[in-house]
C-alpha cells in the first residue's frame, strides 16, 4: 500500500507501487483533470505539482510519492479561480484545450516560486507541447497573471 496526500486528503493506493501517478489519479482517484498526451514525459499534459515542484505524472510512481503532497489541477483553485485560470481566459489562450491543465499547473507552480519571472525563465518553465501553437500567448498570459 502506498500513502500520499492528494489535493490535501490523505490516500491509500492498493496499487503496484510502479504504477504511474498519472494512472493512479486518473484511475483510481476519478481525478481526470491530470492528461495522458505521450507516456514518455515530452508533451507535459500530465504535469501535477508535487511539493511545490512541476512533475510529468506519467514519469514517477505512485511509490515516489510517499510521504509528499500531490496537487492537482482539480485542486488549483477552490471558491474562485487561479489567477493562472483567469489570466489564460482573458489572453483566449486554449484551442482545443486538451493540454492546458498541465500548462495550467506549470505556470502555476512557476509564479509560485518565481513571482516575477523573466521570459527566459517562463521559457524553461514550459516546455509543454502545444500541437495547436498557442506557444505565442503564454508569456502574456503569465504576465497578466502575475499582476
Ligand atoms: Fe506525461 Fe506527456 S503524458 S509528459
Amino acid at each position: 500500500m502506498t500513502k500520499f496526500t492528494v489535493n490535501d486528503r490523505p490516500i491509500q493506493y492498493r496499487m503496484d507501487p510502479e504504477t504511474p501517478l498519472l494512472w493512479a489519479l486518473r484511475d483510481a482517484s476519478n481525478l481526470t483533470g491530470t492528461k495522458y498526451g505521450c507516456g514518455t514525459g515530452d508533451c507535459g499534459a500530465c504535469i501535477v505539482d508535487i511539493d511545490g515542484q512541476s512533475v510529468r505524472s506519467c514519469r514517477i510512481s505512485i511509490a515516489a510519492c510517499e510521504g509528499r503532497f500531490v496537487t492537482t489541477i482539480e485542486a488549483l483553485s477552490t471558491d474562485r479561480s487561479h489567477p493562472v485560470q483567469q489570466a489564460w481566459v482573458a489572453e483566449n489562450l486554449p484551442q482545443c484545450g486538451y493540454c492546458q491543465s498541465g500548462l495550467i499547473m506549470a505556470a502555476a507552480v512557476l509564479l509560485k516560486r518565481n513571482p516575477h519571472p523573466t521570459d527566459e525563465q517562463i521559457d524553461g518553465a514550459l516546455t509543454n507541447l502545444c500541437r495547436c501553437g498557442t506557444q505565442p500567448r503564454w508569456r502574456a498570459a503569465i504576465r497578466r497573471a502575475e499582476k
